[in-house]
């Protein structure tokens, strides 16, 4: 069976913002202290406590935002405690993970620090559940007023004399649970007052982001809407990948089943879904389309490994989490009418993601290495894909076995994104390139992410196992690209017309 691709690089349907390939780092286990603060001390080579392999994997995949500092954590967390020297700054029990002790060592001037060494925007989430309008209020005056004021010049004792530009920030976090137990008509209220004291100082301009529903509740997104939409520039999605039956057995993120594959990229498809419904009731309190949807938590959550804390969310990576991030940049693509941006958990150490250390060790997963090779979509023209794909059955389920997106770049080079979703058998593809002039003149470069097994990943001693191969299997007929996808792969085409 064969799978037809046709692209219309003549018709586009929008602009990929690159903040859908976005971040998330949290007071989280081991993603900020170990994961990316070490302090000046330690052995590990830093900048100013950041450690320096970890920046520069994060510089190489131009990470265009980072969420912070959480995350639950967002909503206990007090940034006072967290400015002036290390030595005096308070500590604290770091409650929703693990029970640890924080010592907010890594705090707004070191937030604010990695955001400037990788050139990416900060995402700041502040504190409704347990925190004051007056503390909300402050830290963005902290942070971005100009002027002569208490908190600008506290800044400025603390050794920063300009302000920062902050553009997003998020009122709290999840505050239909860990953020607060609040239902939606509480929570609107609430958002209402505080967004009103989140300042614009000097030339910085904020978006204020609403916290928005969980998965699939629809109640709280008409309810924001309806009480708040005007209020806001955005509004946040959540929504995980499990492969289990429940939130206690979510599933092992190696050694797992054939039907656990299936499951887990039948579950993660689902995002089209919710990103549609949400979207759909956005559509009738803003048919402008003026209020993003930020899905700012997403990813896979399996089981924590074994021996290792329970509050600490550590888990491998394999070629399924690659295959489920290559398919919700394509529906994030597919929706950036709306999608304004998306930070998958977590970017060090938590959940899926793209590095893992371990002491003074550090590799980069499969999932790294599709926000490597889709970093080509990032603010690229979306262009118009029709998919008529072969299935991927399995125990008398099926579904499509190709996902694929496709964006015209400035430079006009063609990039096509194909992921075939069949753990063991391959795709055969042809690609129907419409629309372009010059087509006996095309030139093809591809990039191939595969393993040699379902749960191929790569470990501190084999850190190479699964990483990107160039591309061969394809042949060009006028304009129209044959391709042999390999089994559970992710593949990148650039087509320079
Ligand atoms: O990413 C882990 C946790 O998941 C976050 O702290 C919370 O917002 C969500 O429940």
């Amino acid at each position: 069976m064969t799978t037809y691709v046709t692209i219309n690089a003549d018709m586009a349907k929008g602009k990929i913002n690159r903040n859908i390939y976005g971040h998330f780092s949290e007071h989280l286990g081991r993603c900020i202290y170990e994961g990316i603060w070490v302090g000046e001390d330690s052995p590990i080579p830093n900048t100013k406590g950041i450690r320096n392999d970890v920046l520069a994997a994060l510089k190489k995949i131009k990470v265009p935002v980072l969420r912070w500092p959480g995350g639950c954590f967002a909503d206990e967390y007090h940034w006072k405690d967290g400015v002036g020297p290390l030595e005096s700054r308070k500590k604290m029990i770091n409650t929703h993970w693990g029970g640890v002790l924080e010592n907010n060592h890594f705090g707004t001037h070191e937030f604010l620090l990695l955001c400037e060494l990788l050139e990416c925007e900060p995402y700041i989430c502040g504190n409704v559940g347990s925190g004051t309008v007056q503390e909300m209020s402050e830290w963005v005056e902290y942070m971005t007023f100009d002027g002569v004021s208490p908190m600008a010049d506290w800044r400025r004792s603390n050794g920063r004399e300009e302000p920062w530009r902050v553009r997003y920030f998020g009122v709290g976090n999840e505050n239909w649970g860990c953020g607060g137990n609040m239902r939606p008509e509480y929570y609107a209220d609430l958002y209402r007052r505080y967004q009103t004291y989140v300042r614009n100082y000097g030339e910085n301009k904020i978006h204020r982001i609403a916290c928005g529903p969980n998965v699939d509740d629809y109640h709280w997104m008409e309810t924001l809407m309806k009480e708040a939409g005007k209020m806001m520039d955005a509004i946040s999605l959540h929504y995980y990948t499990i492969a289990g039956d429940s939130w206690q057995h979510k599933g092992s993120a190696t050694g797992f089943s054939n039907d656990e594959w299936f499951i887990t990229l039948e579950r993660t498809k689902r995002m089209d879904e919710l990103i549609r419904k949400h979207s759909a009731i956005m559509d009738q309190y803003d048919p402008e389309k003026r209020v993003g949807l930020i899905v700012d938590e997403w990813g896979t959550w399996f089981d924590v490994e074994s021996g290792t804390n329970p509050g600490f969310l550590y888990q491998q990576n394999t070629i399924r989490d690659a295959l489920v991030a290559g398919i919700n940049f394509h529906i994030f693509h597919e929706h950036c009418d709306r999608v304004e941006m998306a930070n998958i958990a977590q970017v060090v150490n938590v959940l899926q993601s793209v590095i893992l250390t371990e002491g003074e060790r550090m590799l980069l997963t499969p999932t790294y290495h599709v926000f490597d090779m889709y970093k080509v979509h990032h603010d690229a023209t979306l262009l118009n894909t029709h998919l008529v794909s072969d299935y991927y059955e399995h125990d008398g389920r099926k579904m499509p076995q190709t996902s694929v997106s496709a964006s015209k770049d400035e430079q006009g080079r063609i990039h096509v994104s194909l992921c075939n979703l069949d753990p063991a058998a391959g795709s055969d593809v042809r690609i129907e390139l419409r629309g372009i002039a010059g087509a006996s003149g095309l030139k093809i470069n591809g990039t191939e992410l595969t393993a040699s097994a379902i749960d191929g990943h790569n470990t501190f001693d084999q850190p190479e196992a699964v990483k990107p191969q160039a591309f061969h299997s394809y042949s060009l007929e006028g304009n129209e690209i044959r391709v042999q996808l390999s089994p559970r792969s992710v593949t990148v085409l650039e087509v320079t017309v």
